[in-house]
């Protein structure tokens, strides 16, 4: 039987790029640009029925149109944001991603991140570095038990963290667009309300055009000179200007940032700053869970083609 034509964007994990070279006949979608748009028009796109694509490079509707016969789009990571679901939805695309998976392993990042700009971790391991532990004693720290953790975005990822925030006998108050149902945690009717509230405001909400600069100046002030933020959402959802201002200002004591406005870009004053810790974007990277999802994004299109409902469907 002839393979099935199997568009991949960007590189995924050598087994997996194994894995689907094995079951289809892929071809490499150059990024969006002159490149991919010679790519579009001198291929022939009729017989493509799929996409391997991720959270990072999404799949546009310019992209979509150009492949008529394009029929699922199997994409490793859980963000939506660069994935024009409408497009798909009007052109009954089906979308597959990689949820669940990764949730122990992005709260697990939640916390390192929390943990760390309170306590100093990283700053203290500066410290150590360049010799000054001979000259002084390193200041204190914030303690993190026992306080206030607030979350935006109560879904599958800020249910982890909150479980978590338990065995650190935090008390946890959460702001969704509606309360969740049966949910131990307080819910906090605004997101200004949870802000002026918590201790540490952890962003776990999805990204995309709704949730862009949710987290502006004045919720920034409202979590105050005592307050820590912690993103592993997306850095759309945080007005980055507003941040460093605050930051640089000790409008707010610190932050603990998986995620940028324009990754891999991270501002120079942020750069400069001692009382942040900054990761690029590594909150789900662990073999464990990158294999999981690697899984999912084969298992997804298997189940397309055997004629069987994706495992994971965005739509
Ligand atoms: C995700 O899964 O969406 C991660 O943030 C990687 O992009």
């Amino acid at each position: 039987m002839r393979k099935k034509i199997l568009v991949q964007q960007g590189a995924f994990l050598p087994k997996l790029e194994a894995r689907l070279a094995a079951a289809y006949d892929v071809r490499h979608l150059p990024a969006p640009g002159p490149e991919r748009d010679r790519f579009l028009s001198e291929n022939p796109t009729q017989g493509i029925e799929a996409i391997a694509t991720s959270a990072r490079f999404g799949v546009d509707a310019k992209t979509m149109q150009a492949l008529p016969d394009l029929k699922v789009i199997s994409s490793f990571g859980v963000g939506l944001d660069t994935l024009d679901l409408d497009e798909a939805k009007a052109r009954g695309i089906q979308v597959g991603y990689t949820p669940d998976v990764l949730n122990d392993c992005v709260a697990d990042t939640a916390f390192a991140l929390l943990m760390d700009v309170s306590r100093r971790i990283t700053e203290a391991d500066r410290f150590v570095r360049a010799g000054q532990w001979k000259q002084a004693q390193f200041s204190a720290a914030t303690k993190v038990s026992g306080k206030r953790l607030g979350i935006l975005g109560l879904g599958r990822i800020g249910s982890a963290i909150a479980k978590r925030a338990s065995g650190f006998d935090m008390e946890v108050h959460y702001h969704n667009r509606k309360p969740v149902e049966g949910s131990p945690y307080t819910y906090a009717a605004s997101l200004k309300e949870l802000a002026e509230w918590a201790d540490y405001l952890v962003v776990a909400s999805a990204g995309g055009a709704g949730t862009k600069g949710l987290v502006s100046a004045e919720i920034i002030d409202a979590l105050g000179p005592d307050g820590y933020l912690v993103n592993i959402s997306r850095g759309t959802v945080i007005d980055e200007a507003a941040l460093i201002d605050a930051l640089e200002n000790k409008r707010i004591a610190g932050a603990g940032l998986d995620v940028f406005e324009r990754e891999p870009h991270v501002p120079a004053a942020l750069l400069a700053l001692d009382n942040v810790v900054l990761a690029p974007h590594i909150a789900s990277n662990t073999h464990e869970t990158r294999a999981a999802m690697a899984q999912r994004v084969e298992d997804n299109l298997a189940a397309f083609f055997a004629g069987k409902p994706l495992i994971s469907a965005a739509t």
